[in-house]
């Protein structure tokens, strides 16, 4: 299974922030955005990822996560010209993809929850058709919407509608079986004039490929796209992180857990972080396994 994080786009709903900085750079409170996004890939057992991005941010990307080789990850990087939608994504990543099923996730998706790692693996098996998730939201216009019938089975996937005939919204987490990329190649774009993911999805529905996960009221999707958002997912963090002395998205302890890297690796990794408090927190996961033995 390869991965792909889509962190492109030219940011415009968040300016003046994202003139110098791509979005999904910015904090959400302790770390870059796109670690959410990526440690959640990494919780399905991908470790292999291409990075989609401007070319003006693949450097800063390069900068902040290198190789990947430091997390047991395989980290490539390719450029989305211009934003033409986000099923581009899997003509971009063609050469990448190969014979393989993609992941596909949003660069400013933020997904926490008990049961997250199981879900995702669950939908890794599934080695035809597509899995997607969706969860109930209060604007619902905003995102891609799925509709049911009364017996639960998905009937329509649709952009942006103007009349939700849901409040489900489609998360930006996806996964493909590999005749992904010649679907896209037969979508066209929409009347904003871009390859819509949402597409994708339905011409799976329509092939009666589709299966869509329900994320219920204890799971938290967040997106990051509005100045709003951006502090609602920081203070979101913020309290769960400081409640529990626990992190959401920390790449280092989750290539950790999965066993990618050793403790000396993590410690090596903790070092220079130390100063603000991210590298202290390493640390004490390697010391709380020695006192309590293996979690
Ligand atoms: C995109 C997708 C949409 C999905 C959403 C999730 O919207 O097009 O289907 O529901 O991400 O975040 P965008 O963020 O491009 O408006």
């Amino acid at each position: 299974m390869k991965g792909i994080v889509l962190a492109g786009g030219t940011g415009s709903r968040l300016h003046p922030l994202t003139i110098a900085v791509s979005k999904q750079l910015l904090p959400v409170y302790d770390k870059p955005m796109i670690y959410y996004p990526l440690s959640t890939l990494m919780l399905a057992g991908v470790r292999e990822f291409l990075v989609i991005t401007t070319a003006a941010d693949e450097p800063g990307f390069r900068r902040l996560l290198g190789s990947g080789e430091q997390w047991g990850l395989s980290i490539q990087y390719a450029v989305q010209a211009e934003p033409n939608g986000i099923a581009e994504a899997f003509l971009i990543g063609e050469q990448f993809i190969g014979t393989d099923q993609t992941a596909l996730i949003l660069g400013d998706n933020l997904f926490h929850g008990g049961g997250l790692p199981e879900m995702l693996q669950k939908a890794v098996t599934n080695t035809s058709g597509a899995t997607v998730f969706a969860q109930e939201v209060s604007d619902p216009e905003r995102y891609g919407v799925v509709s049911f019938d009364g017996s639960g089975q998905a009937i329509k996937v649709e952009e942006k509608p103007v009349s939700p005939e849901s409040n489900w919204a489609v998360t930006g987490l996806y996964f493909f079986d590999q005749q992904v990329v010649e679907i896209a190649k037969t979508i066209s774009p929409s009347a904003r004039g871009e390859l819509e993911i949402a597409s994708v999805v339905d011409a799976y529905l329509q092939a009666g490929d589709l299966r869509v996960g329900q994320f219920g009221r204890g799971f938290t999707w967040l997106d990051t796209g509005t100045f709003d958002s951006m502090v609602s997912a920081s203070e979101f963090v913020r309290v769960i992180e400081q409640r529990q002395d626990t992190k959401i998205g920390c790449i280092e302890e989750v290539a950790w857990r999965m066993g990618w890297i050793s403790d000396a690796q993590l410690a090596e990794l903790a070092a220079p972080l130390v100063k603000s408090g991210y590298g202290r927190y390493l640390q004490r996961l390697l010391t709380a396994r020695s006192a309590n033995g293996p979690s």
